[in-house]
């Protein structure tokens, strides 16, 4: 039986009549967005194989031996862009070739054409590959999430009291990955969005000096956000043990951050959940009251 026409016959939102033994592979399953995929498919009833290097299934993009096994008897692919752009054609083709339907790829706000030239190559390259894929996609755009705050990049600085990024005190409407997670897991699930592509952010924009201090208040933290120049962001990284891609890789997501390309609010999620974005404060809420 197809999923997707079982799906189809059932109608938006109708999972009652999912069958067992429909897996859906997790890409990033410990990550920031993939973890929450995981728990809500599997809230859903839903058969899935949690894949990465450490995962329950070991799956890793720098060894297409551990792919056979990731892409078997699954039906769909939640999946996360490795760096390495090669990489990702040749995983496709062998997804599509073990029987994959759908691909919903987790992109970033701008898409393809919109990254530049050097910000975004594998999440480019996913678009492309899934879009050339003959069986159905769907891409998620995302904002900056709000989770940069305390699960990646900007915790470690914000705990010292000092986040300092190249802004330009331009607003930012940062999206709640429960929201992306929310969203990725309808795309998965429900039909009708084959196709076409969300862009998901928050409700409103803010400036880094507006989140920073909402998240002060917050856990009760001295923090704020300073504002410095592509130079000095650079040097701060390179200072901290960063390789140069990666520094030129977060200064060129910087520059489409201050030309203002992330800065207007998207409405995929309501397209998608027909509810509002989740604010910001009720992240910061959530994350970081009394943390
Ligand atoms: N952060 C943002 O604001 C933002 C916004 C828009 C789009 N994005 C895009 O979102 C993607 C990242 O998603 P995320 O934030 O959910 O993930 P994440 O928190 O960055 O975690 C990365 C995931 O990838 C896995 N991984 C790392 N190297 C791997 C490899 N060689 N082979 C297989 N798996 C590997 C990791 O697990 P293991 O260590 O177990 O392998 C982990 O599950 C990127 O493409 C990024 O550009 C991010």
């Amino acid at each position: 039986m197809d999923i997707w026409v079982e799906l189809s016959r059932m109608g938006r939102g109708g999972m009652a009549g999912l069958t067992s033994g429909m897996t859906i592979l997790v890409l990033g399953a410990t990550g920031k967005t993939g973890r929450r995929v995981v728990g809500r498919l599997r809230d859903r009833g839903v058969a899935v194989r949690a894949a990465s290097r450490s995962s329950e299934t070991r799956f890793d993009w720098e060894d297409s031996g551990s792919w056979a096994s990731a892409v078997r008897d699954v039906a769909a692919v939640y999946l996360i862009a490795p760096e390495e752009p090669k990489l990702i054609e040749p995983f496709v083709d062998q997804a599509v070739a073990a029987g994959v339907a759908k691909f919903v790829v987790l992109s970033g706000r701008g898409g393809a054409d919109g990254f530049g030239e050097v910000f975004g190559h594998g999440m480019a390259e996913a678009e492309r590959a899934v879009k050339a894929s003959g069986v159905a996609w769907t891409i998620i755009g995302s904002n900056n999430f709000a989770q940069n705050f305390d699960e990646d990049l900007w915790y470690e600085p914000l705990l010292t009291g000092r986040l300092a990024l190249p802004t330009g005190g331009v607003r930012e409407p940062f999206v709640d990955v429960e929201d992306v997670a929310e969203v990725a897991a309808t795309l998965l699930t429900e039909d009708g969005y084959d196709g076409r592509r969300y862009d998901l952010s928050g409700p409103e924009g803010l400036t880094f000096d507006e989140a920073v201090a909402q998240i002060a208040a917050a856990s009760g933290r001295t923090m704020s956000h300073v504002d410095v120049s592509p130079a000095e962001y650079g040097a701060e990284l390179r200072a901290q043990g960063y390789p140069e891609d990666v520094v030129e890789q977060l200064n060129a997501m910087f520059d489409l951050v201050r030309a203002g390309l992330l800065a207007e609010p998207a409405d995929g999620v309501r397209q998608v959940l027909g509810r509002d974005a989740t604010p910001f404060a009720a992240y910061v809420d959530r994350a970081w009251r009394r943390r």
